[in-house]
């Protein structure tokens, strides 16, 4: 059924990078690589499966990629690329719009532009749902695409040396990219960015300091460059700014050009989850270190990979008599609104129907279960 895959344990959705194990991670490279080598291998394994892909908030790469993944697996797709397409545009909320998909597809991806939604609909329907992106959270298949572009074009990932630049506090990508990378060896990060748009405390402590990775900030990236094995631009995130004019003042603080990549070294990779706004000036394309439309293509390959992978592990289950797990709440504990509440403003807990107010007790105190941001107590 599924050429390529090993076992089919696995968490029933893909939330978080860090649901995956490194070792499933290294899986779905494998197995993206031979994709690449051998499609026509793959190409009636979802025969009669369905996606549905929820798509609350823009998309190109992303949804193109994984209603191409399915289609090339033999599947078939359905979904709505606009909230205004579908009855989300008469209120219904995220947990129903997903139990809905549940009764017509096989797996879901959902992009949300509220942080948490994805989780919110892998917590209230039985099969696999995939975070397409939900707000400025995580993104999580944008980093299995930017893995296998990475392997693709370094191959492997010790020791590399990864410049982050630009909007690191609202950058999903980046966030998921730093827990990802930081399981392997010798693995540094220099973190470029202006100090309004510096990567959020919760990465820092939870990931970078809590495994004593080696990394520094700075806001200089051409004292940098010449140090730098992959340097990972990011756009400047206009819908995420509150006031427009703190986005005006930022959004043309890195332009990469020729001039700068003068002193980079001559296999530094250039990588974008894209799309781009100014942060690569077009001349760069002609560059063979501009990895990022090779990127763009990537992401079909591993979405095909994660998906056969997260159905095989439904199926299996499923034979067994089995339920997968929802998304753990293990421990969670409900506070009323006027005693602790999320202090994200944009927390999918802000506007869901229905939704209990659960927070995780961590070393650093409570955590929204679905954000992961910390608690503000009233009074
Ligand atoms: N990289 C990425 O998520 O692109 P889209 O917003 O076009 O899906």
């Amino acid at each position: 059924m599924n050429p390529g895959l090993k076992d089919e344990k696995m968490k029933k959705d893909l939330i978080d990078i860090t649901d995956l194990t490194t070792e499933e991670i290294d899986e779905l490279i494998v197995v993206a690589e031979d994709i690449v080598k051998t499609p026509e291998k793959y190409s009636e394994v979802m025969r009669h499966r369905k996606i549905a892909t929820l798509f609350y908030e823009p998309s190109t790469r992303t949804r193109f990629s994984f209603e191409s993944a399915m289609l090339d697996l033999g599947g078939s797709v359905i979904g709505f690329s606009s909230p205004t397409e579908c009855s989300v545009s008469k209120g219904e909320s995220v947990a129903d719009t997903a139990r809905t998909a549940a009764c017509f597809a096989d797996v879901i991806a959902m992009r949300h532009f509220k942080d948490g939604a994805a989780f919110v609909a892998a917590s209230n329907v039985d099969i696999p749902v995939i975070n397409a992106g939900d707000g400025g959270h995580m993104h999580p298949t944008q980093t299995l695409t930017d893995l296998f572009t990475i392997h693709m074009e370094k191959g492997g990932f010790d020791n590399l040396t990864v410049g982050l630049c630009g909007d690191l506090k609202y950058g999903r990508t980046v966030h998921s990219l730093i827990a990802a990378m930081a399981r392997y060896k010798g693995v540094k990060f220099i973190l470029i960015s202006p100090d309004e748009l510096k990567i959020p405390e919760a990465v820092k402590t939870d990931i970078l300091e809590a495994q004593k990775l080696d990394y520094i900030e700075t806001d200089n990236l051409e004292e940098v460059m010449p140090q730098l094995d992959v340097l990972y631009m990011t756009r400047i995130q206009q819908e995420r700014f509150r006031d427009q004019a703190s986005y005006e003042r930022l959004r043309d603080v890195y332009i990469l050009d020729n001039k700068k990549l003068e002193s980079a070294k001559p296999d530094m990779c250039i990588l974008h989850p894209l799309p781009r706004v100014n942060e690569i000036a077009v001349e760069v394309d002609e560059d063979p270190r501009a990895a990022y439309f090779r990127q763009v293509r990537n992401g079909k390959f591993v979405r095909m990979a994660l998906i056969m992978k997260l159905i095989a592990a439904y199926d299996s289950a499923k034979e067994k008599g089995e339920t997968l797990e929802k998304p753990s709440q293990d421990n969670a504990e409900e506070f009323p609104k006027n005693i602790l509440r999320c202090g994200n403003s944009r927390c999918i807990s802000g506007i869901e129907q229905g939704l209990k107010p659960l927070f995780k007790k961590t070393e650093s105190g409570y955590r929204c279960i679905y954000c992961d941001t910390k608690g503000t107590r009233n009074g």
